[in-house]
């Protein structure tokens, strides 16, 4: 099934931090996808502004560099309609007068288009860049920003950072990006929730059990440990991918697919979030930071050796036992973890279901629960554990088998990354799939009680080994049911099936 691609109609783009991994990784593959797919027409207009100082030929040589490399099989005509598009802008070091000289001309006759201003930058830079847009008289209607994260390290700062911006832009001017919305399987969770009777009938604590929520990376911290070691798993992934995910699963219906009305549901979500204090943070909570290790690949190093700081406490690995104290989920528990320097890289939800409530076969065998595993990646699939009669006569033997989706198996289409989405949601104004400025307070709130009371508390890390699944005896209710779905308990049995060879 391949789906037909309208073209939007011309638009303008500065990408601010144009000369940063997120621009040449994302940003442009994003771009050049679109291009390719018919979204984004020749008329488009790209200004790649950066400090670095370099001409023009050099900033796309190095631009096609990283593209041949990000891109598979890179079409030669549209990468060359991108390279047209794009000029770069160095404004590091210019008098104020040639820069605004330099971005009032590039937008001369554009009054009409919608000019989007990507902001790939840390967040500091958002209150001087949107500064020196409003002097320059860069921002009209039309205009929209778009804030990468971490927007703040807690609910103080990301609190200032958003008032700073609401100085200049309008709130359906932002556009707060979690790329985690912009994944297929997440979109998916929607119309699997919402477009499908038989599941929704069950959601809710008289017949689901526990959720599961997984965000496991084999990677560590990939060249980004300046970063990462003051941020850590907790506000790196839980405030913002896994909160998501959460609120996906546990949202009320929505009158309509419209963006605050979606947005209000994910709101009351974080709302009723139990806060931890000093009784529940022990109980529910766990730190961990990997030590040395090994993989298939040899050996890992330790968190430390890869940041080279001996003494930081930085978690590298979360999992919690969270509670969203409403009608729909009272009591039911929903397990968020997420590390680094896991076996394998796998995001995934596990919704477990309560058990028959009487088992009226003789033999009292065991009968495993109903799940609903929902893979996000590395591949897309639906999995429903249930219980099947074995074939035979005599008695009624029975085990658990699963029906398998595997979204490969029904669509050819290329899956677009998260970012070729959200690009194209901002072209079009559509804020759904972005984060509200309620929102994201909601969510600090929650993760400063977390942060807070493991401060208070002293808790310290549990140490894991690179290359297993995280902190494990140490840790108990919060982590011993931790599910997998079928597929990763294959590819475990695989890897230790071939360990003992
Ligand atoms: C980013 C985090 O937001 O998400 C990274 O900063 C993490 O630390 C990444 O590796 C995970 O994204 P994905 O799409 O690879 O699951």
């Amino acid at each position: 099934m391949t789906t037909k691609r309208i073209t939007n109609d011309p638009f303008r783009i500065v990408v601010f931090g144009s000369d940063g991994d997120l621009s040449y990784r994302k940003i442009f593959p994003a771009l050049y996808h679109r291009m390719n797919d018919g979204q984004i027409g020749v008329d488009v207009k790209i200004l790649a502004a950066s400090r670095t100082e370099r001409t023009q030929e050099e900033y796309i040589a190095t631009l096609s560099t990283y593209l041949n490399q990000y891109i598979s099989k890179p079409n030669k005509k549209i990468l060359g309609q991108l390279f047209n598009a794009t000029t770069h802008f160095c404004f590091k070091g210019e008098e104020e007068d040639v820069v605004k000289e330099g971005l009032q001309n590039w937008f001369k006759g554009s009054s009409d288009q919608v000019r989007i201003f990507y902001l790939a930058t840390p967040a500091t830079a958002f209150g001087p860049i949107s500064d020196m847009l409003l002097r320059y008289e860069l921002i009209n209607d039309l205009s929209r920003i778009v804030l990468e994260k971490p927007l703040g390290k807690d609910l103080e700062s990301s609190e200032e950072t958003n008032a700073t911006v609401a100085n200049y832009f309008r709130e359906d001017q932002i556009y707060r990006i979690d790329h985690y919305l912009g994944k297929e399987t997440v979109q998916n969770l929607m119309v699997l929730r919402f477009a499908n009777n038989l599941f929704e009938r069950t959601w809710n604590a008289q017949h689901i059990d526990n959720v599961q929520i997984t965000v496991a990376e084999s990677i560590g911290v990939a060249g980004r440990g300046g970063y990462y070691d003051s941020s850590g798993a907790l506000k790196d992934m839980v405030q913002n991918h896994l909160l998501q995910l959460l609120c996906l699963i546990a949202m009320e219906p929505p009158l309509h697919l419209n963006a605050d009305e979606v947005r209000d549901e994910k709101l009351k979500v974080l709302k009723a979030l139990r806060p931890y204090d000093k009784n529940n943070i022990h109980s529910c909570t766990v730190k961990g930071q990997y030590t040395r290790g090994s993989s298939k690949d040899g050996q890992l190093p330790s968190y430390l050796e890869d940041i080279e700081k001996y003494n930081s406490k930085t978690e590298t690995f979360v999992a919690l036992k969270a509670y969203v104290d409403n009608w729909r989920w009272g009591g039911i528990p929903f397990y968020l973890r997420t590390g680094k320097r896991m076996p394998h890289r796998y995001s995934e939800i596990n919704i477990n279901f309560k058990p028959v409530p009487h088992n009226i076969f003789p033999e009292k065998k065991d009968i495993k629960n109903n799940r609903l595993t929902i893979r996000l990646q590395p591949e897309e699939r639906i999995e429903l554990l249930q219980m099947v009669k074995v074939p035979g006569p005599g008695g009624y033997r029975y085990k658990p088998i699963s029906l398998e989706l595997d979204y490969s198996d029904h669509f050819e289409d290329r899956f677009p990354d998260a970012y070729e989405r959200l690009l194209m949601d901002v072209v079009r104004g559509n804020q759904t799939l972005f984060m509200r400025r309620d929102e994201v307070k909601a969510s600090w709130k929650w993760v400063d009680t977390i942060f807070n009371q493991w401060n208070n508390e002293n808790i310290a890390n549990s140490l894991y080994q690179a290359g297993s699944w995280g902190p494990g005896d140490q840790i108990l209710d919060v982590n011993h049911k931790w599910e997998m779905s079928r597929h990763v308990e294959q590819i475990q049995l695989e890897q230790d099936e071939s360990g003992k060879k």
